[in-house]
């Protein structure tokens, strides 16, 4: 007879399940743990998968309890919570102090950790060596590299680490100097041809999804249909196997026009000003805090300091 999985507190045969590590459950039993292998199954049910930033403790658990399938912890960090002008400047140890804070926001979805600039254009042995820290030292499930056929190789080297992939083709942020702006790619035979080298070579290097950004809806189309990988659009059109936007863009959190692909699901900046100006107003018109607001001495040792202070206003007359 062949014996079931274990189920919760059945005690039954290990026939089914490998290892006692839970995976594909998260560690609490509730909801559903999102994996790099359920991901390709909601690809193979045509089931849009679901992908937001974030990058602190109580935005990841937002993001995480409201189902999202996949938390990307973006280098585009360096421009929403560290001010920087562009990704270039945010450094590994930046990035994996974000990683630990979402990580412990994150049951259920699966965890993506952006790769930086110089940390993994150097050498490979380096590169190798910063995925194992996102992994080892941040929690991080899958790591995120931009760049198209030439970083094919390296991507082998890294899941060889037992680290899963996620690639990134087309617009790519780390690239802005090169691109000369951040521009919408594949718009020419060229580049459509260059984009679908770049999709197939990192499909076949064994990424777990494929980021594509800022490429004509047509285009990510064809990659889409072209690779086993599933493919998350950002400005890709709805074509993609899921959707990602940056956590700051859907909730007017950006101080800036948003690019054309964003919708804005929220207004956080309204929200929070709304309420330090209440908070302001409050303190300067002293209204805040109230009496149920504050803390009060219990009632025996109200009266003795009542008796103390008159005692001594009587010694003072
Ligand atoms: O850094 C980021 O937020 C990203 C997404 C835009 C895909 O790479």
């Amino acid at each position: 007879m062949r014996a079931q999985a274990l189920s919760a507190g059945g005690g039954g045969a290990l026939e089914d399940i490998m290892s006692i590590t839970p995976i594909g459950r998260p560690f609490d039993g509730s909801g559903h743990k999102v994996t790099t292998a359920s991901l390709r199954e909601q690809k193979l049910r045509h089931e849009p998968i679901t992908c937001l930033t974030a990058y602190d403790y109580a935005s990841a658990r937002l993001v995480d309890e409201a189902g999202i399938d996949m938390v990307l912890v973006g280098d585009s960090l360096a421009q929403t919570m560290l001010g920087y002008e562009n990704t270039l400047s945010v450094t590994m140890d930046e990035m994996l102090h974000h990683v630990k804070a979402v990580r412990r926001g994150v049951k259920n979805a699966l965890l993506v950790a952006d790769m930086p600039y110089g940390s993994y254009q150097i050498d490979s042995k380096t590169a190798v060596s910063n995925a194992a820290r996102f992994v080892k030292e941040g929690g991080a499930e899958v790591v995120k590299i931009e760049g198209g056929e030439k970083r094919a190789d390296l991507i082998r080297q890294i899941i060889d680490a037992e680290i899963p992939v996620a690639g990134h083709i087309g617009l790519t942020p780390q690239s802005v100097n090169v691109m000369g702006g951040y521009k919408v790619q594949g718009k020419s035979l060229a580049g459509i041809e260059q984009l679908m080298r770049d999709a197939v070579a990192l499909d076949r290097a064994g990424v777990a999804c494929l980021y594509v950004e800022g490429v004509p809806r047509e285009v990510a189309a064809m990659i889409t249909a072209e690779v086993s990988a599933p493919t998350i659009g950002i400005g890709a059109g709805p074509e993609c196997d899921g959707q990602v936007l940056v956590f700051h863009d859907i909730l007017n959190l950006t101080f800036g026009p948003p690019a054309k692909f964003v919708r804005r699901y929220g207004d956080a900046a309204a929200l929070i000003t709304n309420a330090v100006q209440a908070f302001r107003a409050d303190v300067r018109s002293r209204q805040y805090p109230a009496d149920e607001e504050s803390y009060h001495l219990p009632k025996e040792t109200g009266a003795g300091l009542d008796a103390v202070l008159s005692r001594k206003r009587a010694m003072r007359r």
